[in-house]
């Protein structure tokens, strides 16, 4: 918790501040208000006092209670606009801190987790500085100056008082110890309502398709009933809070009076016991004070832990140092422009048993084509995806343009490369905002407009985008949901065109379009893209076969090398795909 607030910046401790001292002043001002109540009742008892000096005192009272109400007005205000600000900047950072993370850091949190820290916890924190914060500085404050108000009267008036500070005391503890254990384990709670809530939407045509509308209802209902039973008893145990309090402080009053009742009954003398019953009036009026106070510590340790949960959750993830990091270079070596190299690489998934890729070597040239194939999980996409460093390689080293891939920054790395993945990604916005995307590479910023177009028609999109009402400034809805599973990966590959980049790393990217198409596509590219190196995966013997360089993979190790027709000779792997796929003629 001290951790988190050390991230406040100087307006946001500068509240804080206000915050306190508006407190000060406002438990300043309550407290005064017993006291002219007790000049009042003395007034009123007293034979020959005027109506005037009533009215004077009263007009007192009144006036302390009005400031005590614009300061609690400003005090709310100050302690809202800290909370606010507070979660804003936190939500920022929380924000940045996870665009630094690898792959490794968002696998190891899962993305739900990371959603609900942003959101729900940071929520929690902005909930416990907007009401907690001023209950902590009030509490103790109001509690000292009632009870130095009170000292020294009666002892039996405050050993009654003391008996109900311990009753709610108490319950106080019992809710501790019965319902915040359960409102802590509601974050983790949400964390998994999310998850199941994530998976029915991402998955919902699967969903719709195989009639497990109920199945998944029953999945997420569980974690609903779970979370909602779990916060039933919390709130259970909490209702015991309530009526204690109110039985405390009515049993308090009625025993302040009942007391001073006998002690006034015994006291002969008029005047002394005039002086009793004022006090009396007094003394009871702090005792709720100190009794509400005592109450209000159940809401601070109510809020607290869960605050404090909140807190560590939101701290692991400003915390984690991203596992990839910078280094110092922003250039490639002077005329290895455009080469790719793996020496010896192995791979292992962090936190994963064994070994996805083991002893890979190969070099592509300056503009080579480089093609990957192998059955489904033999590790293509983990091969290319090392070289833009989404992971790092365990063992052994890649070299870019002649430099091993961490001297680099992330961005100089990253701009060197047009990136399509395996599932094209589309963003909210239009076809060009997709196209134009991110920045880096070498596209150039004078003629955007006629260098889209390029990209789009070099990556065959050209006649549906066209068509699309709008054309390129058409719509593009949430990932992409409103063009085919085909036009999203051709503007996919459209991107990555137009970034003009010295290395294309093509993950899969051909399946889904047709072969027609496809033999197009590639034609385009090699005529217009001539001198990019190209890292290219791919499931379709015809895709590759014109490739400089073929690597069949099988289980993450290199079982042949070399072009088309010396595989169709030597790899054993290569000749049962092709077989699989091409007819004897296509083959001779
Ligand atoms: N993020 C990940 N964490 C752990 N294992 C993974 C991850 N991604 C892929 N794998 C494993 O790595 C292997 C290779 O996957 P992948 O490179 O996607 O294969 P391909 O692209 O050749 O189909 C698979 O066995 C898969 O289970
Ligand atoms: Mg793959």
């Amino acid at each position: 918790m001290i951790k988190i607030l050390k991230r406040m910046g100087r307006l946001e401790w500068l509240l804080m501040l206000c915050s306190i001292l508006l407190v000060f002043g406002q438990v300043y001002m309550d407290m005064r208000i017993p006291d002219y109540m007790s000049r009042i009742t003395k007034l009123v008892n007293t034979e020959g006092s005027l109506v005037s000096d009533i009215w004077d005192a009263g007009l007192r009272m009144l006036l302390c209670a009005v400031i005590s109400m614009c300061i609690s007005f400003c005090s709310g205000y100050v302690s809202s606009m800290l909370a606010a600000t507070f979660s804003r900047n936190l939500r920022s950072k929380v924000f940045s801190a996870v665009e630094g993370f690898s792959l490794e850091e968002i696998d190891r949190f899962s993305t739900a987790s990371l959603i609900t820290r942003s959101t729900n916890d940071v929520t929690q924190l902005q909930n416990f500085i907007s009401r907690g914060f001023t209950m902590i500085v009030r509490a103790p404050i109001s509690i000292t100056v009632a009870l130095s108000k009170i000292h020294g009267k009666h002892w039996q008036w405050s050993t009654l008082t003391c008996g109900a500070v311990v009753l709610v005391l108490c319950a106080v503890v019992f809710v501790m110890k019965y319902a915040h254990p359960r409102f802590r384990r509601m974050q983790f709670l949400t964390d998994d309502l999310n998850r199941a809530m994530r998976e029915n939407l991402t998955g919902i045509r699967v969903v719709r398709a195989y009639n497990a509308e109920e199945y998944q209802e029953k999945k997420f209902s569980n974690a609903n009933d779970i979370l909602t039973d779990n916060h039933m008893k919390a709130q259970r145990a909490m209702s015991v809070m309530h009526p204690t309090m109110r039985f405390a402080n009515n049993g308090l009053t009625i025993g302040i009076y009942l007391i001073g009742a006998f002690i006034i009954a015994q006291t002969p003398n008029y005047s002394d016991a005039l002086d009793t019953f004022s006090e009396m009036v007094v003394f009871s009026n702090y005792a709720s004070r100190i009794l509400f106070a005592f109450m209000s510590l159940n809401m601070i340790f109510n809020m607290l832990p869960r605050a404090q949960v909140s807190a560590e959750r939101i701290n692991a993830v400003l915390d984690t140092k991203a596992s990839i990091v910078d280094g110092p270079q922003e250039k490639g070596l002077e005329g290895q422009e455009g080469t790719i190299e793996f020496k010896n690489v192995s791979f292992r998934y962090p936190g994963a048993e064994g070994m996805i890729l083991q002893d890979i070597s190969f070099t592509a040239k300056k503009g080579e084509t480089v093609a990957f194939i192998g059955a489904t999980g033999s590790g293509k996409s983990t091969l290319v995806n090392l070289v833009p460093r989404f992971y790092d390689a365990t063992e052994g080293q890649i070299l870019v343009d002649g430099r091993d891939v961490k001297e680099y920054t992330q961005t100089a790395l990253r701009g060197l490369i047009g990136y399509a993945p395996q599932r094209a990604v589309l963003f909210t916005g239009t076809v060009t905002s997709n196209v134009t995307y991110g920045a880096g590479g070498g596209a150039n910023p004078e003629n955007t407009e006629e260098e889209i177009r390029k990209a789009v028609e070099i990556a065959q999109a050209r006649e549906f985008v066209e068509k699309m009402p709008g054309g390129y400034d058409a719509d593009i809805s949430r990932g992409g949901t409103n063009v085919s599973g085909g036009q999203k990966q051709r503007l996919s590959i459209a991107r990555a065109v137009y970034r003009r980049p010295e290395i294309y790393i093509f993950d899969d990217t051909f399946s889904a379009l047709d072969y027609k198409t496809d033999r197009v596509l590639r034609a385009r590219l090699k005529a217009e893209t001539a001198g990019v190196t190209t890292l290219l995966v791919a499931q379709r013997i015809g895709t590759i076969r014109d490739a400089d360089k073929i690597i069949v993979l099988d289980e993450g190790k290199i079982v042949g090398m070399g072009r088309h027709e010396e595989l169709m000779k030597t790899c054993e792997v290569y000749q049962e795909i092709a077989y699989t796929q091409l007819s004897e003629e296509e083959l001779a």
